[in-house]
Order: structure tokens, then C-alpha cells, then sequence
């Protein structure tokens, strides 16, 4: 239902006013006057990063040089981080790495997935998943698929769960989709799938740091995510990786590396993968990524005595909720369309709005004017274009909604985003 009272900028300062959570947009270096909404795809700077980073280069490299693996703690990076992503997943301690990308990482744990459904059963042929997955989800997939003579199954959201059968392998999911904003209930698409034997894999980038997760609880098998949006770690931070403990043993992950062997120091001319989550690490961990990550977990943490993910949930929930009112009072009338359900507990942190056409350009013509969304093309079976807005709720307030709307309003009533400049496409969106 839609808000019938005139939203108003002093309605949204008071929200502000009241936010408990709002002294903690002073932990981000935001450039002044800029309201950001991209933090679902690239995350804020966290002030600390810039010092932690600096010691990291002119110090723990400059002067420790290679002693630094084990003086500075370099090596147990990819473990000591991942211990902070576990608390955010609902995991515990030990059951997170951080390695490598988010398709990497997708590439081990299909694999592994895979392996392990077709040998407790061969007749399961069929990998299952959503149509509008993030491209690189697809591509791994068809790859995968491909490799291991496996049918890749590409349905609808609203279909999925019906498809579930002793055929399906393995289904391989994003937990909020990023081009809606729409989310799956993790607990039941889980329940109904262990129900028929089915795997689950989920890509959390949309989600960690964003919304509340439980894993165990969500009978996940395997999980990927990454740690450059609301987790703050920065341009091509790494990612990370979440099996199930009861599955880690079971079988070789398929880039075996040596950081992922059980002595890699000694070594040997043969694999023996580690135990538990070590083995889904590959090569050496990228140590200066992995302290800026650090720094971006410990920027979501601090929350934790305010309520944590519970807290930023709700913050996050109210944000896009008055975003919807506000497009329901000010932005229909300008042609636009929601993507994002209505319904909160079916959506992330974005809100995303459809466009027959010029969605880039206005997306641009925004930008010139301090604030920045991003843009995704119009999908191959003729879906409309996405204007996506992203509300990472550590550092986006009540009063940037009101001015991204008013200025978004501003661009469509002048009619600037007709502007030829604003055609001319960049290579990232
Ligand atoms: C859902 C999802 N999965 C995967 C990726 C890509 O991950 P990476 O480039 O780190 O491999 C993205 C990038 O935005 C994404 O949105």
C-alpha cells in the first residue's frame, strides 16, 4: 500500500534525528556533498583503511619484507578475516576462508557440489538455477556443466522450488538477486531441497553485510560472497568462501593449490589437501587486499553492540521502504517502474527502477549532480533497463533518500538527461 502523506525533507531529517546508528557514517572518508548509493557494488572507504594500509606497505613490507608472513600475522589473513565473516553469516569460527573472487570460489564449491551429488547418486543430471543470475554465476555454470556432461536448468525465481526433484544435482542460487533487489527465504528454498537430497550453493554478494544470515539454520551447503561491497574492503577485495564442516573432508576442491595443502612448507611433490575450509584456499593471499578487507569487516562490526546485523537490517528496511513511498508519491510520473518487491522481507538493500529506455543517461545526469546509482543494460529476453540504488545503511541517511528522489525529479522534469553527454557509454555502468 502505498504512503498516502507528502513525504517531506524535514520528515526525513527527524528520521535521521532519531537513527541510532548514524554516528557511524563517520567512520567513511564520502566525499562531501556526494550522497552514494553504489555500496552494493563498490563499498565506502573506511578512514582506518588508509592508515592500516600505509603500515601495511611502508612498514610490514617496507622494512619486515619477507619476515612479515610470520611477524605481522600475514599468513593467517585469509583465517583471521574469515572469522569475522563467519559472524556475520552465522557460521563459527574456522568455517570461513578468504581467497581469490567470488566466480573463483563459485567455481570451487560447484565443483565440489557437484561431485559429491552425482557420486551419492549418478541419475542426478541437472544443475538448477535462476535465469537472472549475475552473468559470471551463469558462465561458471555452463562451464561446469559442461565439464562434467551435467544439464544447467535456468528458470524463473517463481518456478524454482517446483523444479526440485531427485534429477537436481545441485541448486545454485543468489540470495538477493542484483539486478531486483528480491531475496529468497534462504530457510525454506534450503528445507525444500534437502527435502529431495538437492545441494544448496548460494552467492551471498548481495547480501553479506546487508541483511542477517544464518547459514546453518538457512541448511546451506555451500556459500560464496564477496568483500567490495557492503563489506567495505575495496576495489577487487578478495572473497570468500563457506562449506558445510560435514562436507569440507569429503572431496578434493579442483584448484589445488599450495596454500590449500595440509604442509605447505614442506613442499611435497603430491597434493594432501588440509582439512576443513583451509583446502578451498589456491595460491598466496592477497595480503594488502586482505588488511583493507579487514579494516571493512571491522567497519560492519562495530555494530555489534548497537544490535549488529539485526540493527542494520532494520535501518537498511527503513531506508528503501521510504525510497518506495517517495517513488510512489514523486517517480511514477515520470515513467519509471519498481523492480524490487514491495514486500520487505522479500528484498536486499537496493531498490531498483525499470525504464523502457534512457535509464543510462539519467543514471549519468544524477551523477554530474552528486549523486550516484548505477545502471544495468535492459536483459536478452527483453527485460526492461535497471536503475539501481543501493542503501548500505552504516553511511546512507533518511536525507540523502529525499535528495536522490528531488534530484532525480530535477533531471527528468528539465529534461537534462537528454543531454548528449550522457549518452556516451562508459565501459563500467
Ligand atoms: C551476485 C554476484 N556474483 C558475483 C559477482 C562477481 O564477482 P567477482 O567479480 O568478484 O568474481 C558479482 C559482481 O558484482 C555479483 O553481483
Amino acid at each position: 500500500m502505498a504512503n498516502t502523506l507528502r513525504i517531506t525533507l524535514d520528515d526525513c531529517q527527524a528520521l535521521d534525528q532519531a537513527d541510532p546508528l548514524r554516528a557511524l557514517r563517520e567512520q567513511f572518508a564520502l566525499p562531501q556533498g556526494m550522497v552514494y548509493l553504489d555500496g552494493n557494488s563498490l563499498g565506502a572507504l573506511p578512514k582506518a583503511a588508509k592508515a592500516r594500509v600505509q603500515h601495511a606497505l611502508v612498514e610490514q613490507w617496507g622494512q619486515g619484507l619477507i619476515g612479515s608472513w610470520n611477524k605481522a600475522g600475514w599468513a593467517q589473513l585469509p583465517h583471521s578475516v574469515g572469522d569475522k565473516i563467519a559472524r556475520l553469516l552465522g557460521a563459527r569460527p574456522g568455517e570461513v576462508v578468504v581467497a581469490d573472487n567470488t566466480s573463483v570460489n563459485l567455481y570451487k564449491v560447484l565443483s565440489v557440489a557437484m561431485q559429491m551429488a552425482v557420486a551419492e547418486n549418478p541419475t542426478r543430471r541437472v544443475v538448477l538455477s535462476e535465469r537472472l543470475s549475475f552473468p559470471t554465476d551463469l558462465y561458471i555454470m555452463e562451464s561446469l556443466c559442461r565439464q562434467h556432461k551435467l544439464e544447467l536448468q535456468l528458470l524463473d525465481a517463481p518456478e524454482i522450488i517446483a523444479q526440485l526433484s531427485d534429477e537436481v544435482a545441485v541448486l545454485a542460487l543468489t540470495h538477493v538477486n542484483y539486478r531486483s533487489g528480491e531475496m529468497y527465504d534462504m530457510a525454506s528454498v534450503g528445507k525444500a531441497a534437502h527435502a529431495v537430497g538437492v545441494l544448496t550453493v548460494w552467492d551471498l554478494a548481495h547480501s553479506i553485510g546487508a541483511v542477517a544470515l544464518d547459514l546453518h539454520r538457512g541448511e546451506a551447503d555451500f556459500a560464496v560472497g564477496c568483500g567490495y561491497k557492503y563489506l567495505n574492503g575495496g576495489p577487487g577485495a578478495p572473497a570468500f568462501v563457506w562449506a558445510h564442516p560435514r562436507h569440507t573432508d569429503r572431496f578434493w576442491q579442483p584448484l589445488a593449490g599450495w596454500w590449500g595443502h595440509a604442509e605447505p612448507f614442506a613442499f611435497k611433490p603430491d597434493y594432501q589437501p588440509a582439512s576443513g575450509i583451509t583446502r578451498f584456499q589456491s595460491g598466496t593471499p592477497p595480503v594488502l587486499s586482505l588488511i583493507a578487507l579487514d579494516c571493512g569487516l571491522d567497519s560492519v562490526l562495530v555494530a555489534e553492540p548497537l544490535g549488529g546485523m539485526a540493527a542494520l537490517r532494520t535501518k537498511s528496511l527503513a531506508l528503501s521502504s521510504l525510497f518506495i513511498d517517495l517513488f510512489d508519491q514523486r517517480l511514477v510520473e515520470h515513467g519509471f517502474g519498481l523492480a524490487t518487491p514491495r514486500d520487505s522481507s522479500r528484498r536486499g538493500s537496493q531498490v531498483s527502477l525499470t525504464r523502457a529506455e534512457g535509464g543510462y543517461a539519467i543514471v549519468q545526469a544524477l551523477i554530474e549532480r552528486g549523486v550516484v546509482g548505477d545502471f544495468r543494460a535492459a536483459g536478452q529476453k527483453g527485460e526492461d533497463e535497471i536503475l539501481r540504488f543501493g542503501f548500505a545503511p552504516l553511511y546512507v541517511g533518511f536525507t540523502d533518500i529525499w535528495h536522490a528522489v528531488d534530484q532525480l525529479c530535477e533531471v527528468m522534469q528539465s529534461g537534462q538527461w537528454k543531454a548528449s553527454r550522457f549518452a556516451q557509454r562508459q565501459l563500467v555502468t
